[in-house]
């Protein structure tokens, strides 16, 4: 058992008694599959080694909610049917998942907290609100199944962020298992397990330590001029539901058409479908050069064409084009902050670490965390 692991039950027991369930719920990296899965595409993420650890007691105090945040050392507490839903931080979270999965009258204890970083990309928020939900579904016995339990978090969250987001991060954190990655189709949620096999390669998270406003309302954006393209091409009689069912060659023949930003977004999401197929095969082959390429393609397309990327992604991106030791890398998430993924020769990880953290500190007069990354269980398959 980790120290700090240790510390979550003491605390439990110091504020609340005797804790009667724990569970672990990870953040998430994505390989390649940006912005494809609320247009019912393929993804590749994978569940992380960093994660949040939650204890839990029923308490019996008519439908009070009593919880402490480890980290920050904040402890809060509300009543059920007092909860509102324009609550800030992290009690958002907490309600949007108290209010869409209990009665009024089933309060709990919960102590929570680990070593997942807050706003860095890796889906802190969907930890929460999964190992939440995953937790009283086990104190209170609601029996949803892993995939149900998933899209009502997936709405939850949508319903009280105001942020149309995919199915990805709250599937990842649910379902991750240890060493795979998994290969998610959006459509028919159908996924597969992939073994992460890098050969001489890991991957490495770099953290921009940024969070542009813009995010949440670019992010509904992008969702809705995608769904204006698929509007217009269903117009024109192609019969499709999502930009999923839109080959290469059909988008290009709307090119001239097409208002050119719904194009370029179209166009985006159109190829990172394709990119996250090749990827899977140049996994299987071994081929690494490859997917690197993949990596920097995605980059580009989120760059150039989606534009959600910012200054401070773009920067470490470039910088290690001219890294012999990286393969590919590109942001990671929904954007306008947040982390890059690299995929770097394991024995170079500690020099190129050094050199981008040197240079972005001496551009953006700012720290530039990293983190090796490790592929841990999801909420479902810990323990
Ligand atoms: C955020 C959303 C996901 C997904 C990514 C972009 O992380 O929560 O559903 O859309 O952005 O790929």
């Amino acid at each position: 058992m980790s120290k700090s692991y240790n510390s979550l039950l003491q605390k439990f027991s110091s504020l609340f008694g005797q804790a009667t369930s724990t569970l672990h719920a990870p953040g998430r990296i994505n390989i390649i599959g940006e912005h494809t899965d609320y247009n019912n595409g393929y993804v590749l993420p994978a569940s992380i080694d960093k994660k949040l650890s939650f204890a839990f007691a029923k308490n019996n105090l008519n439908g009070l909610v009593r919880i402490h945040a480890l980290n920050l050392d904040e402890y809060l507490e509300f009543s059920l049917k007092d909860a509102r839903p324009d609550t800030k931080g992290w009690l958002k979270y907490i309600m949007a998942i108290t209010n869409t999965f209990l009665e009024n009258d089933q309060g709990f204890d919960c102590v929570f907290g680990g070593d997942l970083p807050i706003g860095s990309g890796m889906s802190s928020s969907s930890a929460l609100t999964c190992g939440l939900a995953a937790g009283l579904n086990n104190l209170f016995e609601l029996n949803y199944k892993p995939i149900d339990l998933v899209k009502r978090v997936q709405d939850a969250e949508a319903k009280y962020t105001g942020v149309r987001g995919g199915i990805m991060d709250q599937f990842t954190i649910a379902m991750g298992k240890e060493n795979q990655v998994i290969l998610l189709d959006c459509k028919s949620l159908e996924y597969q397990y992939f073994p992460l096999i890098l050969g001489d390669y890991a991957l490495l998270l770099c953290n921009t330590g940024v969070q542009h406003e813009l995010a949440n309302s670019e992010y509904n954006t992008r969702r809705s001029e995608c769904e204006q393209g698929v509007a217009f091409l269903q117009s024109k009689g192609e019969k499709i539901e999502s930009l999923r069912e839109v080959s290469l060659a059909m988008i290009n023949r709307y090119r001239e058409h097409l208002d050119s930003i719904i194009f370029d977004r179209c166009y985006y999401v159109v190829k990172e479908n394709a990119r996250v197929m090749e990827a899977c095969k140049a996994m299987q082959n071994n081929d690494m050069a490859t997917l690197g390429a993949l990596l920097y393609a995605s980059h580009y397309g989120l760059q150039h064409e989606y534009h959600v990327s910012c200054l401070e992604l773009d920067f470490l991106v470039k910088q290690t084009q001219g890294m012999p030791e990286v393969l590919g890398a590109r942001m990671m998430g929904g954007g306008f902050g947040g982390c890059t993924i690299n995929l770097v020769e394991k024995a170079a990880l500690d020099r190129v670490i050094d050199q981008l953290a040197t240079q972005y500190l001496a551009t953006f007069n700012r720290k530039m965390e990293s983190y090796k990354v490790a592929v841990g269980p999801g909420v479902f398959h810990s323990q």
